[in-house]
């Protein structure tokens, strides 16, 4: 792709400190078109992550994003909320001003069918929150893979320890079963797992630079990850905290930052006891006997020109 080319994005998010870093990473660059914001419950209730949303856009100079609220449940389970790690509302507890926006009257699965329909092959979609917006645009229309060019997800944990359960990723397990539908779906799809975004983390030194970038996008956002961080200090040991959505925003705009990845088909567990909403990678030698689309689960990243884009980005 030339510098030049526009991407077209649709995002589907719960923001959200990590998704509010991700919004500012994509629209930073003015080479995206940020066609489209779905909201869906996850780090707070959906009516929270839509109202984030609006300051966000508005925050981050995008204030025209369509933004659309989507599911404030999971297809099958009960919500479970992430308050303890983002704030009672989902910034940190940072206020931001009331949003001069509202959302539009589609939901978030409908907004992302209408693009997908009005922009054959030329939409990318980065999803960084529970799956149920995606799943219900399935069902909506079946032949969404075919329609969408790419799809990045934050998501799941490989072959790594889970950050909810012994196996189990938020933003999987807060709804396995659209999780699932996701990945049969047979989506040109990376995975940005917990994989990759618990060994990519924002460092105390980084964390410093920002604070010292003057103007409202980067102290706002230094306020939001003080908090972040606060919370990523009793998992690390230290002031640092993973950037799991900016990771996935940057692996679908910049993937020449992917240096190692594997291709593999990821199942859902569905029914375990102790691994419902695990991700479940077959690692057999191709061809196995599951025929599903295989996901490209990111593995390695250039992270020193990660994070100097992530900076800029907030500048
Ligand atoms: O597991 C990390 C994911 O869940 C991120 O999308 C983050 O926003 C969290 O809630
Ligand atoms: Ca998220």
């Amino acid at each position: 792709m030339t510098d030049r080319e526009t991407m077209r994005v649709f995002i589907d998010c719960d923001p959200g400190i990590d998704d509010a870093v991700a919004l500012a990473y994509l629209a930073a660059r003015p080479e995206v078109e940020i066609v489209g914001v779905g909201t869906v419950f996850g780090n707070n209730t959906v009516a929270v992550t839509t109202d984030n949303a609006l300051r966000l856009l508005e925050l981050y100079g995008r204030p025209n994003v369509p933004v659309a609220m989507g599911a404030e449940r999971p297809l099958v389970q009960a919500p479970r909320l992430a308050e303890h790690v983002h704030g009672g509302n989902g910034l940190g507890d940072v206020a931001l001003p009331e949003p001069v926006g509202s959302p539009v009257a589609e939901s978030s699965a409908e907004l992302l069918v209408r693009l997908a329909r009005e922009n054959p092959g030329g939409l990318d979609v980065l999803a960084v929150g529970p799956l149920t917006n995606l799943a219900i645009a399935l069902g909506l229309e079946p032949r969404l893979p075919e329609l969408v060019r790419r799809l990045v997800v934050m998501g799941g944990a490989v072959e790594v320890p889970g950050n909810v359960g012994s196996h189990t990723e938020a933003n999987i397990v807060n709804d396995p079963e659209a999780a699932e539908a996701v990945f049969a779906a047979g989506f040109d799809l990376d995975l940005v797992a917990l994989d990759i975004t618990m060994r990519t983390v924002a460092t105390s030194e980084w964390l410093d630079r920002l604070k010292g970038v003057p103007g409202e996008r980067a102290q706002r956002t230094s306020a939001f990850l003080d908090f972040y961080a606060d919370f990523y200090k009793g998992i690390f040991g230290s002031r640092q905290c993973a950037m799991h959505d900016p990771l996935a925003a940057a692996v679908l705009i910049d993937p020449y930052l992917v240096t190692e990845s594997f291709e593999v088909p990821i199942r859902v567990e569905l029914n375990g006891s102790l691994t419902r909403g695990m991700t479940v990678a077959d690692r057999r030698p191709r061809p196995s006997a599951d025929q599903r689309r295989a996901a490209r689960v990111v593995t390695s990243v250039s992270e020193d020109e990660f994070l100097k884009l992530m900076l800029d980005s907030l500048r």
